[in-house]
């Protein structure tokens, strides 16, 4: 049993906190945010992500999880401090560290004996250096401590398996010891475990979120062009997955990436690059293909109706950037429905459960519980966000629902032969 403090209970720091945590590890999670940890003694959750609530629940339970606000209570004999505050994007696409920042000054002021600490947030190469010149600098007296990069790389919606069932840990530090004691703590994992140095292990973060997201782009690219010549985009990426040097992951086409990473990350490591006088034309078009999704539905949309998108009520199947999850994050539908309205329509949304957090993101959209409701005198539908409650909706329903039978299916959820026989005017990606 190790003696374990997380900063930051979001998304990532309430799964790696539950997880080790369950993993027969005392944990003490803490954040800044007093709600949060209120809630959270309550047992009510901040985030939606599957099979959370029922994690936290039994380690609380055993007494190996608990919540505070208070670093000295967290640091309060442990072994291992994990950051997990977000990284989100600077004004000019560099990741913001200010949370960092705050985190590592807290710790050096409250930790009262040796201590690795671990950074898990998402930053940019360089910044494990940083990291430990603020903890000395503010440090009331020297204590000994190393700093080690372990990036997560859980996707939102399946974090828990996720954490659990690595593809591998990436454990990065000088200091070998430290590495060698991080490395411990995750082999009940049964990864491989990859140790290098700081800033490799940085860049090896924002490599693979890069690879990941030029992974999309290129699919829905190649969308394009099978729509363009009538090939059939699914059965190409279906057809390529099983090359073992390709493979199958990824390469769904659609309205392409949002959320909390790849459109940050993407965009801190072409900033990085161009910092050192580089041209990352990759990463560049990575980007503009991918926001060049979200710009075409509404014209799309316009062309199913006819051409005009004046007084037509549309409605987006769909909210949170992607299915199983509450995030909002950089999401499709906030730019699609801004795009839809700027163009005289009215847009209602549903999603199962991202409502509240859309709410505030998505003012002038009409938000329903339930999915029918919304269908009912819509124009048109989209498909933003495929969760499996779309994939069986009752298709005849909807249709007489609908003032007229157009969908416009943005994650290729339906079979397009089968929506034309029904008399749906449909439209797919790349299909
Ligand atoms: N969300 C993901 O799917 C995911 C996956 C892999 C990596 N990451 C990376 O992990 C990091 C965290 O992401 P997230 O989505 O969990 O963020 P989040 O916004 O959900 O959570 C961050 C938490 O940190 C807290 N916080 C901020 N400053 C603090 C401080 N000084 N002390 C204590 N708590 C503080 C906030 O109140 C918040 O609860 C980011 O760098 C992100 O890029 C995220």
């Amino acid at each position: 049993m190790k003696q374990i403090c997380v900063v930051g209970v979001g998304y990532v720091g309430l799964v790696t906190a539950s997880c080790f945590a369950d993993l027969g590890n005392s944990v003490v999670a803490l954040d800044v945010d007093e709600k949060r940890i209120e809630n959270l003694k309550k047992g009510i959750m901040p985030i939606y992500e599957p099979g959370l609530e029922e994690l936290v629940r039994r380690n609380v339970k055993s007494g190996r999880l608990s919540f505070t606000n208070s670093y000295e209570e967290a640091l309060d004999g442990a072994e291992f401090a994990f950051i997990a505050v977000g990284t989100p994007s600077g004004v000019d696409g560099n990741a913001d560290l200010k949370y960092v920042e705050s985190a590592a000054k807290s710790i050096a002021h409250s930790m009262t004996a040796s201590l690795i600490i671990i950074n898990k947030s998402t930053v940019p190469i360089g910044t494990g250096d940083w990291v430990a010149d603020i903890v000395k600098g503010a440090q009331p007296k020297p204590i000994d401590f190393a700093v080690v990069s372990c990036p997560e790389f859980l996707r939102e919606g399946s974090a828990i398996a996720d954490f659990m069932s690595p593809h591998r840990n990436v454990i990065g530090s000088l200091d070998k010891d430290a590495a060698n004691k991080v490395a411990q703590l995750h082999l009940p994992l049964r990864a491989p475990i990859v140790i290098t140095d700081l800033r490799t292990a940085e860049m090896i973060k924002y490599a693979s979120n890069a690879f990941l997201a030029a992974k999309i782009s290129f699919i829905n690219e190649l969308a394009d062009i099978c729509e363009a010549y009538g090939a059939d985009v699914k059965e190409v990426a279906a057809g390529m997955g099983y090359d073992a040097r390709i493979g199958r992951h990824f390469l769904d086409a659609g309205l392409g990436w949002g959320g909390s990473c790849f459109p940050k990350d993407v965009q801190a490591l072409a900033y990085m690059a161009k910092g050192k006088g580089l041209n990352p034309r990759m990463l560049n078009d990575t980007v503009v293909v991918n926001y060049d999704r979200r710009k075409a539905v509404a014209t799309h949309v316009e062309k199913l109706l006819g051409g005009d998108l004046k007084g037509k009520v549309i409605g987006l199947l769909g909210l949170a950037f992607k299915e199983n999850t509450d995030d909002m994050r950089d999401a499709p539908s906030v730019d699609i429905s801004t795009a839809l309205i700027s163009a005289g329509a009215k847009v209602r949304g549903y999603d199962p459960v991202a409502r509240k957090a859309a709410a505030p993101l998505l003012p002038e959209v009409e938000i329903f519980d339930d999915v029918y409701n919304m269908t009912d005198g819509c124009d048109a539908l989209i498909v933003v966000t495929p969760w499996n409650e779309f994939k069986q909706l009752d298709l005849e329903r909807v249709k007489d629902l609908l003032n007229s039978p157009v969908i416009y299916d943005g994650r290729n959820i339906y079979d397009p032969t089968l929506m034309k026989a029904m008399g749906f005017s449909y439209r797919a990606v790349g299909r």
